[in-house]
């Protein structure tokens, strides 16, 4: 275990890479694309961070291209992390060709760390079939460590039975309220090698750390701020972070954390403390699905039938608006009339009244 108050140090993988632990999360808020994620991704850079956490699924990829062309790091200082969109992707011919574009997007000769995102809606031979890819990736030089996102143990295990590698990352939600289950798998992690990198440790994009008054009282006894009392937290768990922020004083405040530490009574103090309201739980890992979960995770298996049943329904309930509307219009015009009237054609341009001889007058 990593002494409580150690000064920061890189994670080093094992392939003997080093990965910094803060980084900078490029998802889930409205900054994360165009323009500002360029300007913000750019503001990192300048301020020495060198961790960018990206993913197909953001599709932001060619923003990230250009800070880091404007910035003029160094590819070798820089650590770019990315990962398969497995919502689409689900073959290992489809992985390798995803992983080729992602490359031409970020315009650089290799990723330094490829993970697959999720196994939301993957067979279990297609996750394996993804992680074969990803091996292929790296024995090809495309990317250079390979790992796994939001998998639990049996998870992990799995994949290193079947395919003789063992993932050399799991990225997860990690924050002092993720259920014990996750302080499990974080433990199993680490004593097999596997790195730890946590998402939301700041709640997400809609957080307001103000609301929660034990991080802002750790705050004020050590004279920091709400941000940095959650990142050194998992930090200290030995766990490596990626705040997205959007504005350069939050960039700054996440990067440059004072050297203070918390105490195992306050760390536990704050695991006690009840989750800010504010905070979003992903409720990424298996472990943790409830029954909804499970069903729409059963319904993602078949996502085309998923998407087609959405655009069907959507269209359905177009035709029946014009109808209904078209309807109204004619029993505006008419209302003795559409009394008594046919429907000859589906067509509202077509639509005609077929009404008996002298219908209107009798009535
Ligand atoms: N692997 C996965 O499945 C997965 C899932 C989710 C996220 N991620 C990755 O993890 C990254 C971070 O996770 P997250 O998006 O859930 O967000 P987060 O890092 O928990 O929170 C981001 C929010 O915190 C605010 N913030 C940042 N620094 C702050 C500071 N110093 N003081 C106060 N507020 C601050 C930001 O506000 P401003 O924007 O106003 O600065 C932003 O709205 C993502 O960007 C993404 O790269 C991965």
């Amino acid at each position: 275990m990593r002494p409580a108050c150690a000064p920061l140090a890189a994670v080093e993988l094992q392939s003997g890479d080093l990965m910094p632990p803060i980084g900078f999360g490029t998802c889930c808020r409205p900054s994360a694309s165009g323009s500002e994620l360029v300007a913000s991704t750019l503001a990192f850079l300048q301020q020495g961070g060198r961790l960018i956490d990206t993913a197909q699924m953001y599709g932001n990829h060619r923003e990230i291209a250009e800070a880091i062309r404007a910035s003029r790091v160094d590819r070798s200082e820089l650590w770019l992390t990315s990962k398969v969109n497995t919502r689409v992707v689900k073959s290992r011919g489809a992985a390798l060709r995803s992983i080729n574009t992602s490359l031409g997007e970020l315009d650089l000769p290799f990723i330094n760390l490829m993970l697959v995102h999720s196994s939301w809606g993957l067979t279990s031979q297609q996750l394996l079939d993804v992680w074969r890819a990803l091996i292929q990736a790296r024995d090809e030089g495309m990317v250079r460590n390979i790992g796994v996102s939001n998998l639990v143990r049996h998870q992990i295990e799995q994949l290193e039975q079947e395919s003789g590698v063992r993932p050399a990352v799991n990225e997860i939600e990690f924050h002092p309220w993720v259920p014990n289950s996750t302080f499990q798998l974080v433990e199993w992690c680490t004593s097999r090698g596997i790195a730890v990198t946590a998402y939301g440790s700041l709640g997400g994009s809609a957080n307001s750390l103000g609301s929660s008054s034990e991080v802002s009282s750790l705050a004020k006894r050590h004279n920091v701020s709400n941000a940095q009392v959650l990142l050194r937290w998992s930090l200290q768990q030995g766990v490596a972070v990626i705040p997205g922020a959007s504005s350069t004083e939050h960039i700054i405040e996440n990067l440059h954390l004072p050297r203070f530490c918390l105490s195992q009574a306050e760390s536990d103090g704050l695991i006690r403390s009840p989750m800010p309201r504010s905070f979003t739980r992903w409720y990424n890992l298996e472990s943790e699905w409830g029954p909804l979960t499970r069903a729409w995770q059963y319904m993602t298996f078949s996502s085309i039938v998923l998407d087609i049943s959405i655009v069907a329904a959507l269209a359905v309930c177009v035709m029946l608006a014009i109808r209904h509307r078209k309807h109204k219009q004619l029993q505006r015009a008419d209302p003795l009339a559409m009394q008594d009237a046919n429907f000859t054609s589906e067509d509202p341009a077509e639509l005609e009244l077929t009404s008996r001889p002298g219908a209107s007058s009798e009535e």
